[in-house]
């Protein structure tokens, strides 16, 4: 018999891809992460680790330096206190701290709320845990955040949890205090666990202070916090990242992570520790670049007849409206990259809700934006030919 796994479809983002990269003079605007490099530091801090002779296993949890670190950064950044000795486990990336909270609090049958649409691994892991996945549409007239009203509909006595991402993949929204306090009252009120994916906090370019559902009194229960370095600090490759909640989820980690992959090598969280503890002024660094590139891929586009986006608060994609064209967002996405050498994600991917948008990912250079840009005007025109 064919299993789950077996029977989950391919990302169609993977698709586009993997063409792209057969082909010549393509611009990618397909990829979730930075064109930087990691700081220099942070490689050193690495390196001088393996030279110590830091080689060996550490405990599942993660090493206690980096469990402070990273508590010190949620109380300085989210204003919420985790006790880094049973409320932080160090996974491999946010998207392992995903999985791993979604294996403590999901059993098989139960069912999980999330933004339709959404980073396409939710439903997936979901559906790995053997739950089931729940889209609740965020619209782009809402800045692609939840309705309360659509959210109290779809909760049943199955619900278990909500998944909250903010900033947002793929639509670069940013969820307001207000609206999360809203959320918050909805999930006290059904007992429903939250996992708040803030793997964008730090891209974020909006007037209001940033905010963690957790900080909503009463909420820090009920939270599962999940982060990493690889956006923050461009260091996608290292895998490392973390989950902090209450002590009865974040301390069934240790015991998942003895029987996946024990931990995460030492000279990475070696890494992690310096990055969290000095890396302020990489990060602003990188966040005016980011800005720069926003506003220049959101004025492009624009200015293209028969396209629109909103302009996104935060993360480094811009989610862009096609139903002018009239073409399916997959049908779009591969017919700008066979005939205009461009290569984006359908909106299709990530959930039923994304139909009608395409995501470009904006992580690279202001020239390169402006290439893609002058691609997709030309290929517009010939559309509308
Ligand atoms: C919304 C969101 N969450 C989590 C992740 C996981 O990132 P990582 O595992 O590199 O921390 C990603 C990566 O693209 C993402 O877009």
């Amino acid at each position: 018999m064919i299993s789950t796994i077996a029977r989950m479809p391919r990302s169609p983002i993977r698709a586009i891809y993997e063409k792209a990269i057969q082909m010549d003079d393509v611009v990618f605007f397909c990829l979730g992460e930075p064109d930087f490099d990691t700081p220099p530091r942070v490689i050193d801090a690495a390196v001088d680790s393996l030279r110590r002779g830091e080689t060996h296993y550490t405990p599942n949890a993660g090493l206690l330096p980096l469990r402070e670190a990273i508590a010190d950064s949620l109380r300085d950044y989210d204003g919420v206190a985790y006790d880094p000795a049973e409320e932080i486990a160090v996974t491999s990336g946010g998207m392992e701290a995903l999985l791993l909270a979604l294996m403590t609090v999901v059993e098989p049958g139960d069912e999980v709320i999330l933004p339709d649409p959404s980073y396409t691994n939710y439903r997936d892991q979901i559906r790995i845990c053997k739950g089931v996945p729940v889209y609740v549409p965020v619209r782009e007239e809402n800045g692609f955040q939840f309705d309360p009203a659509d959210l109290k509909r779809a909760i049943t006595g199955r619900t278990r949890a909500i998944m909250l991402n903010t900033p947002a993949n793929p639509t670069g929204g940013v969820a307001p205090r207000a609206l999360l306090e809203r959320i918050a009252a909805i999930a006290a009120e059904h007992e429903l666990y939250v996992l708040f994916d803030e793997v964008y906090k730090h891209l974020y370019y909006g007037a209001e202070p940033f905010f963690n559902i957790a900080a909503v009194p009463g909420m820090r229960e009920r939270t599962l916090v999940v982060d990493s370095c690889s956006k923050t600090y461009a260091m996608t490759g290292w895998r490392v990242g973390w989950l902090a909640g209450p002590a009865e989820v974040v301390g069934c980690v240790p015991k998942l992570q003895e029987n996946m992959c024990s931990c995460v090598p030492a000279f990475v969280q070696r890494g992690a520790i310096c990055a969290l503890r000095t890396a302020s002024a990489d990060i602003e660094r990188m966040n005016a670049a980011y800005r720069a590139r926003r506003d220049c891929i959101v004025q492009g586009v624009n200015a293209i007849p028969g396209l629109s986006a909103r302009t996104p608060e935060g993360a480094f994609y811009l989610f862009v409206n096609i139903t002018r064209t009239g073409l399916t967002s997959e049908a779009f996405a591969s017919r700008l990259l066979d005939e205009a050498h461009v290569a984006l994600s359908p909106g299709s991917a990530f959930g039923p809700s994304g139909e009608g948008y395409v995501r470009i990912s904006y992580a690279s250079s202001i020239d390169v934006l402006n290439e893609g840009v002058r691609r997709m005007a030309a290929f517009m025109e010939k559309l509308r030919a």
